[in-house]
C-alpha cells in the first residue's frame, strides 16, 4: 500500500498500468500500451523534447540561486518573454517569475488589492484560477473549492479571504445543437460588479467558455472606467495554445496584469509568471513589494523557459496552433453533428471542449459522488482506442488540448477515438431519454 496521497478529483483514465516513458505526443505505460496524450496543457512540446532535455541538463550545472541573487539568464528570460510572447509591445513593464498558475494568480490579485486599496475581486462564471490563496477564492465553480466534497453528502469549504463577485462568461460556440452559436451581447448591468472592485480576472477556456473579442473589450473598458485592475489569466491560453502568442492579442485592448503558467517552461519545469504593465511597474519603483518565495525563478525554470520560447518561435507554434486548430475544430463539429449526445462544441487554437447533453446546474454542482459519468465512459473508450482525453472532473464536458507539435494525422486519430467514445455516450443518452 503506497503512502502517496493523490487528488480526489474524478480521474476516469486512472489505470493500473504505470507511466514508464513518453516520446513526442505519446505516453508509454507498463502494460505495453502507447497512448496519444491529447489533454495536457502543461506539455506544449510533448514529451522528451530534445531542446528541453538539453536545457535541463544545462540548468543542473548551475548553482542554487534564489530570487535574491542577480544572474544573467534570469534577466534574459524576462526580456525574451517580453520580446517574443508579448511581441515587444511597449505597454509591458516587467516580469516576475513564479512556480505555478495558482501562485502567480494569487500574487497578481494581492498586488491588485495593494495597488487599489480595495478588497473585492471579480471573476467570471465557472472560473478556475487555482487553489492557492486568492486564486482559490476566485475559483467560483462550486466543485473546485479546494476543500472536501463528502461522499456521504455535503461539502467542507475553506473560508474565503476576499469578497468575490461574478460576471457572466463569454458564450460563443463553434457549434450548438440548439440556440445560437454567437456570443450574447453583455447587458448594460452585466459588468456592474466591477465598480468598486480591486480587480477583474478573466480566463478563456474554463467550463468550456472561450474567447470573444467584444467581451474582452467591454471588460477592459469597464475596468479602466472603474479604476479596477484587469488581470488576463493566460495560464492555459498563453504561449501559443489559443492560436496566437496570447489570447488577448486577438483584440487591441491590453491588460494591466497577465498571468502565465502551465506551458511557460515547455513542460520541463514548474513555472509561472506575472507580467505587469508599465503603469504597475512605475508604482513598484517607489515601494517595497513584500512578496518572496524560495524557489521562484529557479535555474531549472529559467533555462526551460528560455528553451521553450526559442523552440516555439523557431517552429512557429502559435501559427501552427491556429492553422491546425481551425481544421481540428471543423472535424469536431462534423463529429458533433453525427452524435446526438453532443450539445455544443467550442474552442480556440488547440484547446477544444465537447459538451454532452444532460449536464448538471453548474452553479450548485458539488461533486459529492464517485459515480461514473457519461464523460468518463467517453474518456475510457477513447483510451481503449489509444487516445487520452480529459474531463476536468465534469460529468458532461470533455476537453481536448494536444501538444502544439502534433501532426495532422495524429489529430485524425484523436477524432477517431472520440468518435468511438461518443457512440457509447449516444447510447447512454438515448436510454436515459427512453
Ligand atoms: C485558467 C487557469 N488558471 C490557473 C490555473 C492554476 O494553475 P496551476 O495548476 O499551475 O496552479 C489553471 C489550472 O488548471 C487554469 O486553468
Amino acid at each position: 500500500m503506497s503512502h502517496l496521497i493523490t487528488s480526489g478529483l474524478h480521474v476516469p483514465h486512472r489505470t493500473k498500468a504505470l507511466v514508464v516513458g513518453g516520446e513526442g505526443v505519446y505516453l508509454e505505460y507498463s502494460d505495453g500500451t502507447r497512448v496519444l496524450d491529447a489533454s495536457n496543457t502543461g506539455g506544449p512540446l510533448g514529451h522528451r523534447h530534445p531542446e528541453m532535455m538539453q536545457a535541463i541538463r544545462e540548468a543542473a550545472e548551475f548553482p542554487v540561486v534564489n530570487e535574491g541573487h542577480r544572474w544573467a539568464e534570469r534577466d534574459l528570460a524576462a526580456d525574451e518573454l517580453v520580446e517574443t510572447a508579448f511581441l515587444g509591445e511597449s505597454w509591458v513593464g516587467g516580469v516576475r517569475f513564479g512556480m505555478s498558475g495558482s501562485e502567480v494568480n494569487d500574487i497578481a490579485l494581492t498586488l491588485a488589492q495593494a495597488l487599489t486599496g480595495r478588497d473585492p475581486i471579480v471573476a467570471r462564471e465557472r472560473a478556475y484560477h487555482g487553489l492557492v490563496g486568492l486564486s482559490r477564492d476566485v475559483t467560483v465553480q462550486p466543485q473546485w473549492h479546494g476543500g472536501l466534497s463528502r461522499l456521504a453528502g455535503g461539502v467542507a469549504r475553506p473560508s474565503a479571504g476576499a469578497e468575490v463577485r461574478t460576471i457572466p462568461a463569454p458564450r460563443a460556440s463553434a457549434w450548438a445543437r440548439s440556440g445560437s452559436v454567437n456570443a450574447e451581447a453583455l447587458g448594460s448591468s452585466d459588468l456592474d460588479a466591477i465598480d468598486g472592485a480591486a480587480a477583474v480576472i478573466v480566463d478563456y477556456t474554463q467550463g468550456g467558455h472561450y474567447y470573444d473579442r467584444g467581451y474582452q473589450d467591454a471588460v477592459a473598458q469597464r475596468a479602466a472606467d472603474a479604476g479596477a485592475v484587469w488581470i488576463a489569466d493566460e495560464v492555459v491560453t498563453g504561449l501559443g495554445r489559443s492560436g496566437q502568442w496570447m489570447q488577448f492579442h486577438a483584440s487591441d485592448t491590453r491588460p494591466d496584469i497577465v498571468t502565465l503558467g502551465k506551458p511557460l517552461a515547455g513542460g520541463a519545469a514548474p513555472a509561472g509568471a506575472v507580467v505587469l504593465s508599465q503603469r504597475a511597474v512605475a508604482v513598484l519603483r517607489s515601494a517595497k513589494w513584500q512578496n518572496y518565495s524560495t524557489f521562484r525563478a529557479h535555474p531549472v525554470t529559467i533555462h526551460a523557459v528560455r528553451a521553450h520560447l526559442a523552440v516555439a518561435a523557431a517552429d512557429g507554434l502559435p501559427e501552427r496552433a491556429a492553422t491546425l486548430g481551425a481544421e481540428f475544430g471543423g472535424m469536431l463539429v462534423e463529429l458533433a453533428e453525427r452524435h446526438p449526445s453532443v450539445v455544443r462544441v467550442a474552442g480556440s487554437g488547440l484547446h477544444w471542449t465537447v459538451e454532452l447533453s444532460g449536464g448538471p446546474d453548474w452553479r450548485t454542482w458539488e461533486s459529492t459522488t464517485t459515480d461514473t459519468h457519461v464523460s468518463d465512459v467517453v474518456v475510457g473508450e477513447a483510451r481503449r482506442h489509444g487516445v487520452q482525453i480529459s474531463t476536468s472532473d465534469e460529468p458532461t464536458s470533455l476537453f481536448l488540448a494536444p501538444p502544439l507539435i502534433i501532426e495532422r494525422a495524429e489529430l485524425l486519430r484523436i477524432v477517431e477515438a472520440l468518435d468511438a467514445g461518443l457512440a457509447l455516450a449516444d447510447r447512454i443518452v438515448e436510454e436515459a431519454r427512453a
